[in-house]
């Protein structure tokens, strides 16, 4: 199996899509491994997996044993770490964090999240060469809300310009999260950099989506999500019926026990 490197994701750009899902623990990257182009130790853990009210909370050494986790099973996907709120507030802090979790995790990336304000900081990750996936839109980790971004001159004029300045700074891929399509489309047109889109466009180089939103293990379903299968219902189902065998002693039978 051949290894994905960070220059096949580039070469994709503008050719063939680039497929990307997150992934918190081995049994499901063994899963995204034989699929997924990108896999993401995404800070959405925080939500999805502890019941946390924003991202904001996840601790990096939490993150960092999911993502040794992930990334010790993948044979083939290049993992990348979704950098926790607060780890890159300055250059010195961002690299200290990023050699920390590069060492314990042995990913072959970071996320950042946000444009223009933190382009030196991830200039100075790229320059002591960890690779940089960046992540502009709206911003899980800084945002006010959750709304679709781009709806006004504004608005565009700066995620464009975060854009431009991101590609600028060194990354190798940009996650584009819930903008118009119209801007993500100009956006991937103009920069050099392949796009990654959540809820952003038809028209970016690749597509994310939360895993467990795709399966149905999660309660989240925005117009971006496309729900493929209902591993809840089935989880469900699974331990109803061994409820009831325990009940009514049906489970274990005579195959279930050792005798000699
Ligand atoms: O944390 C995450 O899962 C993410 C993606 C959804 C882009 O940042």
């Amino acid at each position: 199996m051949n290894k994905i490197k960070i220059k096949k994701i580039l070469k994709k750009k503008g050719k063939k899509q680039i497929v990307c899902l997150t992934a918190y623990s081995s049994t499901m990257a063994k899963i995204l491994d034989k699929y997924c182009d990108i896999i993401l130790v995404g800070d959405s853990v925080s939500m999805v997996l502890y019941g946390m009210k924003t991202t904001k909370e996840i601790k990096i050494d939490t993150l960092i044993l999911h993502a040794a986790a992930v990334k010790k099973i993948c044979r083939r996907s290049l993992v990348v770490f979704d950098m926790p709120y607060n780890t890159y507030k300055n250059k010195n802090l961002a690299l200290k964090n990023a050699k920390k979790v590069m060492k314990l995790t042995k990913c072959d990336a970071v996320k950042l999240e946000g444009g223009k304000k933190i382009r030196n900081i991830i200039k100075h990750l790229v320059k002591k060469n960890i690779p940089v996936m960046g992540h502009i839109g709206l911003l899980p980790q800084t945002s006010k809300n959750f709304r679709v971004k781009g709806k006004n001159k504004e608005q565009q004029t700066k995620i464009y310009q975060d854009a431009i300045e991101l590609s600028n700074s060194g990354v190798f891929a940009i996650v584009i999260e819930c903008v118009i399509e119209s801007l993500a489309k100009k956006i991937t047109k103009d920069i050099l950099v392949p796009t990654i889109g959540i809820g952003a466009s038809r028209f970016c180089d690749g597509q994310i989506l939360v895993t467990d939103d795709i399966i149905g293990m999660s309660n989240f379903q925005p117009r971006f999500v496309k729900q493929y299968s209902n591993v809840g219902k089935i989880i469900e189902k699974s331990v109803k019926n061994y409820c009831t065998d325990v009940i009514k002693r049906k489970f274990p039978t005579s195959k279930h026990v050792y005798n000699y």
